[in-house]
């Protein structure tokens, strides 16, 4: 882990009491007695929405002999479960949602942990979503091996007089490799490959299907095949951030799992059927907990 790189001036205030910690979007702070019920988190697992980190909490819990399942009461923003040293939250849409999420959750983590490097860094990270395929058909599932921004770059924020943030966007490869190796034989299509974040649906994944749209035909395709080229084979609107969060406190297990819902080199619009869609969102599901099962049992 990489101490220099957390916020220690707020941080360790909350570790000795000086400071209560208010996780405000999960509607939790760290004088809640709850989280001495979190304390042993193996693994945190995010999804965009709300109703499948309920669904994956169920199916968690059904695997540990119907484990109890808690719920911190505010989901306004985000929903969030913990059962069997699993904690499922939601992240909601875009990386400026996401981002919340994860600081808030980093600083739980550093909380739980009581700021203990090494069992900070045995906590597992995973993102579970849905993404727009480049080059593979709807249904394929993609762990990712980089997160990368629309013009391939890293994940960059605006920073006061300094230029900008940068964050490294790679996901640690034996994870990925891991998670495809414990999907052996499942007969799900897997693959890696590298993942574009998008900060918006349409324009930064250049659709030609938006209320706004200032791509043509011609540009968008060329697009497509240049970031397939350079080994993108997904589109979704997290991951750069998430992965670039991770490496830059020194998390070293991370990973995130994406079904296609279409191949973005044959279209733009999602017209899967409802039952294609809930088959297809299943499928990263399926393919995070046959991993997470043999690695945390
Ligand atoms: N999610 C995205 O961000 N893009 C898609 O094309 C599909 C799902």
């Amino acid at each position: 882990m990489h101490d220099a790189a957390m916020n220690h001036a707020f941080l360790d205030r909350v570790l000795t009491g000086a400071q209560v910690d208010v996780y405000y979007h999960f509607g939790v702070a760290s004088d809640d007695p709850i989280l001495a019920q979190f304390r042993d988190v193996r693994a945190i697992v995010l999804a965009g929405s709300g109703d499948r980190i309920e669904a994956f909490a169920r199916r968690w819990s059904a695997l540990h002999d119907g484990a109890e399942v808690l719920a911190l009461p505010k989901e306004e923003r985000f929903t969030t479960r913990y059962c069997a040293g699993v904690l499922f939250a939601s992240h909601g849409m875009g990386m400026p949602s996401a981002s919340i999420a994860m600081q808030e959750l980093m600083r739980l983590v550093f909380f739980l942990k009581g700021g203990d490097h090494a069992a900070m860094a045995e906590v597992f990270w995973a993102r579970v979503g849905t993404s727009g395929g480049v080059g593979l058909p709807g249904g394929t599932v993609v762990v990712s091996t980089e997160g990368v921004m629309a013009d391939l770059g890293p994940f960059r924020l605006l920073a006061g007089g300094h230029g900008e943030y940068r964050f490294d966007g790679r996901f640690p490869r034996d994870v990925a490799e891991a998670i495809v190796a414990a999907n052996a034989g499942s007969g799900i299509p897997i693959e890696l490959g590298r993942t574009v974040a998008g900060n918006e649906f349409f324009l930064e994944q250049f659709r030609l299907d938006g209320a706004i749209c200032m791509e043509t035909p011609a540009s968008k395709q060329a697009w497509l095949e240049w970031i397939h080229r350079e080994g993108v084979r997904n589109i979704e609107m997290e991951g750069a951030m998430i992965a670039g969060y991770l490496n830059h406190w020194g998390f070293p297990r991370f990973a995130m799992v994406c079904a296609t819902l279409l191949d973005r080199l044959a279209g733009d619009q999602v017209t899967a059927t409802p039952d294609e869609l809930a088959a297809f969102n299943e499928r990263s599901g399926d393919v995070l907990m046959r991993y997470l099962a043999t690695t945390l049992r």
